[in-house]
């Protein structure tokens, strides 16, 4: 059955732009109708964190001070996040749900926020459930609605190896590792291309996990940049998978983080070096879906 394609940004190190080039990818593809044709990017946040949700204003803290959504304006006081897909799991009492996404300020963006509480609860979980997190997500994002509904989704993963990216990588159908041409951020894309790959061999060959690439981030035009970027180009096994786009090191991107920022603002990227910075990443990766994507998009 078709299905929208699943993209997720993964890197296990903190700090390399997973959050960021997801939310520039996002906001991209919504401006874009040629790859969105019309129909919104649901961006999910996998974060206990909660960035992404917070970038968009959708984070408050609870009594404990612990960072829950705020309450969904269709949901009659209650929130919604991705944690809606495993309650029952966390309390057997409880029935799963389907989330909820929050419209944003983005009517072409809508976004499934994290829950703090309840994610560190499903990091937890017993090892043996972890499976069951992502079968239900894999269900929920491989499902008729959601192909009607959206054009991508775009899931921001937390720097672990944890239950929460295992469900990310089963709901999956493509992925990619934003990293810094630095050392220790370079030995990190080795580390998790060895993880990528393990995850590579369960699947079938009719419903692959596609690896977009490595993406070069916060670049600058330094010498150890540049050495690590030809060391990469240079490489025999990882050259083909260096993504012939990268994100340079801009203060605009760092700034649309700042939770100043009016949720509006974030978009406010027309005629700058970003916006054809972000139009050029989002357009590679939206080409390289549309040659992956098993049936066509
Ligand atoms: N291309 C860029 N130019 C300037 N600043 C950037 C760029 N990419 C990311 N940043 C900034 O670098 C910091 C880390 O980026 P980001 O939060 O996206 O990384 P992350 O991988 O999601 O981190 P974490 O692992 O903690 O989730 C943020 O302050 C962000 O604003
Ligand atoms: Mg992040």
């Amino acid at each position: 059955m078709a299905h929208a394609p699943v993209v997720v940004s993964v890197n296990h190190k903190g700090g390399t732009g997973k959050t960021t080039t997801s939310r520039v990818l996002a906001q991209a593809l919504a401006s874009l109708p040629k790859y969105n044709k019309g129909k919104p990017i649901l961006s999910v946040d996998l974060d206990p964190q909660g960035n992404t949700s917070r970038r968009w204003k959708l984070m408050t803290p609870n009594d404990d001070g612990v960072s829950v959504p705020i309450p969904h304006p269709e949901l009659d006081g209650q929130n919604s996040s991705i944690c809606d897909l495993w309650l029952n799991l966390l309390d057997q009492s409880k029935p799963n749900l389907a989330p909820e996404p929050y419209e944003t300020s983005n009517p072409m963006i809508h976004v499934v926020p994290a829950n703090e509480e309840l994610m560190y609860e499903m990091i937890g979980i017993e090892k043996a459930k972890r499976p069951l997190m992502g079968r239900a997500m894999r269900e929920w994002l491989r499902s008729a609605d959601i192909y009607e509904k959206y054009s991508y989704v775009i899931i921001d993963t937390p720097p672990s190896k944890a239950a929460l990216n295992e469900a990310a990588l089963a709901a999956a159908t493509h992925t990619y590792i934003p990293f810094i041409p630095e050392p220790q951020s370079v030995e990190g894309v080795f580390s998790i291309f060895s993880y990528l790959y393990a995850q590579q061999q369960q699947r079938s060959s009719n419903d692959p996990l596609v690896l977009l690439g490595f993406l070069p981030n916060l670049v600058q035009r330094t010498r150890l940049h540049n050495l690590h970027l030809k060391q990469l180009r240079d490489h025999t096994n990882f050259s083909q998978h260096l993504m012939k786009v990268q994100l340079n090191r801009r203060i605009g991107y760092a700034e649309t983080d700042d939770s100043l920022c009016q949720p509006d603002q974030v978009t406010d990227m027309v005629g700058t070096q970003i916006e054809f910075e972000a139009n050029r990443f989002a357009k590679y990766i939206a080409e390289r879906v549309r040659e992956t994507m098993p049936g066509g998009l």
